[in-house]
């Protein structure tokens, strides 16, 4: 028999066994393939230090398939919280210490973002040399995010790629 490495273990549920964090933050229930977005949005980026663990794509009883994002060391911001209910509005955060959840709580949608999205829509005043902070209305359509711009009315469907980075 050959012994396995721990962090490829599998057990009895199908689930990956990947080795916990003491203290950070675990954000479960992202949507599936949306995991490194989410990492942009944390600005974990080639070169940092902290300790990261990504899971994509596991198999989720509510959602079918999931994405996990666990970082030691690290605390959500408000802002976070915003742009990753944009994208994952059903994930959760989980808040480790010590080894264990100490706090739980799921992101919620803003009705409404400013600042945190560009509107495509080349003719916006948002988009001139106008001072125009950006501004949304956010809502569900179906499970779907629709945000339409306050300014020009375009609305778009999940809005990832119009996240500006920070
Ligand atoms: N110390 C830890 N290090 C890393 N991940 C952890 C740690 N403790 C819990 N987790 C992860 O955090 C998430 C929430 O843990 P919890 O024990 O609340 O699971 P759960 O009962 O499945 O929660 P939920 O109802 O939100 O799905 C899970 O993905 C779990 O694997
Ligand atoms: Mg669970
Ligand atoms: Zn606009």
């Amino acid at each position: 028999m050959v012994a396995c490495n721990d962090s490829t273990k599998v057990d009895k549920s199908d689930r990956l066994a990947v080795s916990k964090i003491r203290c950070g933050t675990v954000i479960d229930h992202i949507n599936a393939g949306k995991a490194l977005l989410v990492l942009r949005i944390l600005g974990i980026k080639p070169g940092c230090s902290e300790r990261v663990l990504i899971a994509m794509n596991v198999p989720s009883k509510k959602m079918g398939k999931k994405d996990i994002v666990k970082v030691e060391g690290k605390y959500i911001s408000e802002k976070e919280l915003d742009r990753i209910a944009l994208i994952s509005p059903n994930a959760t955060i989980n808040l480790i210490e010590e080894y264990e959840v100490s706090e739980k709580r799921r992101v919620e949608l803003p009705p409404v973002v400013e600042g945190i999205l560009t509107c495509p829509n080349r003719n916006c005043i948002t988009n001139s040399r106008e001072p125009i902070k950006s501004r949304f209305h956010v809502k569900m359509e179906g499970n779907r995010v629709k945000v339409t711009c306050h300014y020009c009315g375009k609305k778009i469907y999940e809005p990832d790629r119009y996240i500006v980075s920070r």
